[in-house]
């Protein structure tokens, strides 16, 4: 991607429960009203193309549970690298302001940490699908794991089981990869406590994107 790009790359980070999708569509609405609809792009991994929904179907099938982490790590990037280049480079050159739900942090986080196959080994392995191509701004909705793992599964909230802590740990090795991100990517990635009520989230990721983009992606 060497000619001017005119768009912006907002990824949104953070664990199952943290609030993305319902953060990303308040953000997305107002931005709509902000810039038109024709500015403003929702995505997410492994996103609409055929190639991509291919893997996904490979990543997914239920005959392919015995597959190696590494495997499943190397297919994540391909998928995403379909992804950059059918969708988000054409969504930049058109000068879009593109919202998406999990990027290249997931991997170091889930993969790299949760699956213990290493964050630096994941992270290198991940240059050569994105190549180069990090987002302007990484919006990470930071909650205690418990509070994540509670909102996800209301109904069983108290009923903390082998499971469920099990779930916790893994949970929270992931959040500690997150952090450990954060404080590597300090300009890129900021960080939101994703623990507050829902519209003082939304209000402080909206605040964050503007600081950012203090021209209002003109
Ligand atoms: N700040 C918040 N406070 C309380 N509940 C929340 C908050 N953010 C999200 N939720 C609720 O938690 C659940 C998961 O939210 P969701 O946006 O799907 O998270 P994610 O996409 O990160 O998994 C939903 O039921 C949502 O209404
Ligand atoms: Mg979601």
């Amino acid at each position: 991607m060497n000619e001017q790009v005119r768009g912006k790359f907002i990824s949104f980070e953070g664990p199952d429960g943290a609030g993305k999708t319902s953060v990303l569509r308040a953000i997305q609405k107002r931005l709509v009203d902000q810039l038109g609809a024709d500015r403003v792009m929702y995505t997410r991994e492994p996103g609409g193309n055929h190639i991509s929904e291919q893997i996904r179907r490979v990543l997914f099938s239920p005959e392919n549970t015995d597959m190696d982490g590494r495997t499943e790590a190397l297919l994540f990037a391909a998928a995403r690298r379909q992804h950059i280049v059918s969708e988000i480079v054409p969504g930049l050159r058109a000068g879009k302001v593109i919202l998406c739900d999990r990027y290249v942090d997931s991997s170091i986080a889930y993969q790299g940490a949760g699956r213990q196959l290493g964050e630096e080994a994941i992270w290198q392995m991940n240059q050569f699908a994105i190549d180069g191509l990090l987002p302007d701004l990484t919006i990470y909705l930071d909650v205690e794991s418990a509070v994540g793992l509670r909102r996800i599964a209301e109904h069983r909230a108290d009923q903390v089981n082998r499971l469920d802590e099990e779930k916790l740990a893994f949970h929270q090795t992931v959040r500690a990869a997150y952090l450990r991100l954060y404080r590597a990517h300090p300009d890129r990635i900021k960080l939101i406590d994703a623990s507050q009520p829902l519209d003082q989230v939304i209000a402080d990721v909206a605040q964050t994107i503007e600081q950012r983009f203090p021209d209002r992606f003109e």
